[in-house]
């Protein structure tokens, strides 16, 4: 079964179903599958990129795929020339807040890491001097898509997809975005709604794609709780040309989710997530728990903007995968974790999104009386 918008035209795909995944396997699967993967980039370097891509190019059978980057329109230190990047930002982190995050810690008895430990990495793809040297990367694949997060990609990066080809999105949480989004010449609006897993605005999907759908003359992919062929129809029925889906890749077999997460994830509902800056210093919808509270509390001393908090705490969040403190341990997931309680495969999750879709379509045909 093929369904057909502007969406699939424009990239030559059977189903209009996006997954956003930073598991290069997942992104294969569902390309495979006649939906389009994307891979995540933000957690890999130049080098590590470039073979997760050449992996993908072995392993996709020829389909399309994508990759996605962090290029926010603001952050501390974006005037900061690269080689200086990291040490001045680490400069700008108060004292405060690490003793509140040592002191976190050591309230739940998380060790530190060990003297062997590798240094991890304190800043990844979320500023442009991080993402730059990624698109370069991906720009170098047989990439479909280049997608950006957090605002409009600067015009030159845009330039630059197209002079090869690549078609480009942006992820918007308001109509205002898309517009902007647009006016960069972004080819297709990713319209996402608050109840989406990781950087997330404050309007629900049900509110904004229709909205983003009046404002913007491309095709608008809905994003933001979908899990199911209900939702894939209710989405193209406020307008949207496909959908573009995260969570729910985090708990198939091929997802390289951290255990805890995935099985946190499994049991949990849709109560069980909130939008928290204690991540990144963005709002961002992550597995509510002792962490995300903490940042709350009376005695926090609040989150430091993008990309200080994230270098402030990355080490914090490593120790904790590492420790016993499952209770600190936090992950990005959306809303429709709540429906998520069964691993299957990636294959399964498109098919049966395809079988409910039609069916929910079909039932609505039947609603109205000629
Ligand atoms: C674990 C996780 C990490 C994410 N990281 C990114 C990211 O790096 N870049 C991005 O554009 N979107 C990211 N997102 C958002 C997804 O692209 C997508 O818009 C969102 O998951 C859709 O909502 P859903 O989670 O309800 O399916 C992330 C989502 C999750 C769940």
């Amino acid at each position: 079964m093929a369904m057909r918008t502007r969406v699939t035209d424009m990239f030559g795909i059977e189903l209009p179903i996006f997954a956003f995944s930073h598991c290069r396997d997942v992104v294969a699967a569902v390309s495979r599958a006649g939906g389009m993967g994307v891979l995540g980039a933000l957690y890999f370097t130049p080098e590590e990129l470039e073979m997760e891509l050449k992996w993908i190019d072995d392993h996709v059978d020829g389909k399309p795929y994508g990759v996605d980057v962090v290029m926010p329109a603001s952050y501390e230190g974006a005037d900061f020339a690269p080689e200086e990047l990291v040490s001045r930002l680490q400069g700008m982190i108060p004292e405060g807040h690490r003793q509140f995050v040592e002191d976190l810690l050591a309230g739940h008895g998380v060790p530190p890491l060990s003297e062997d430990a590798d240094p991890g990495k304190v800043l990844l793809g979320w500023t442009d001097a991080t993402a730059r040297p990624q698109v370069e990367v991906a720009l170098r694949h047989p990439i479909a898509l280049l997608a950006n997060a957090l605002g409009p990609p600067p015009a030159d990066v845009v330039e630059l997809a197209h002079a090869k080809g690549v078609k480009v999105a942006a992820l918007a949480s308001t109509p205002r975005h898309a517009v902007k989004q647009v006016e960069v010449g972004v080819d297709v609006v990713v319209a996402q709604g608050t109840e989406a897993g990781g950087h997330t605005g404050e309007i629900s999907t049900m509110v904004l794609i229709p909205q983003v759908v009046d404002a913007v003359d491309v095709p608008v992919l809905a994003a933001g709780g979908i899990g199911g062929g209900r939702q894939m129809a209710a989405g193209m029925a406020l307008g949207a040309e496909g959908v573009w889906t995260g969570s729910i890749w985090l708990t198939v077999e091929e997802a390289d989710t951290p255990e805890l997460a995935k099985s946190r994830i499994l049991a949990a509902t849709s109560r069980d997530t909130v939008r928290s800056r204690s991540w990144t210093g963005k709002p961002a919808r992550l597995l509510r728990n002792e962490w995300t509270d903490a940042w709350e509390a009376a005695n926090s001393p609040g989150t430091l903007p993008m990309p200080l908090q994230f270098m402030l705490v990355s080490d914090a969040l490593r120790r904790i995968g590492r420790s016993d403190a499952a209770e600190l341990a936090t992950f990005p997931a959306g809303q429709i974790i709540g429906t998520m309680n069964q691993v299957k495969s990636a294959r399964d999750v498109v098919f049966e999104m395809v079988e409910e879709y039609i069916e929910a379509v079909g039932r609505l045909g039947g609603i109205t009386e000629s």
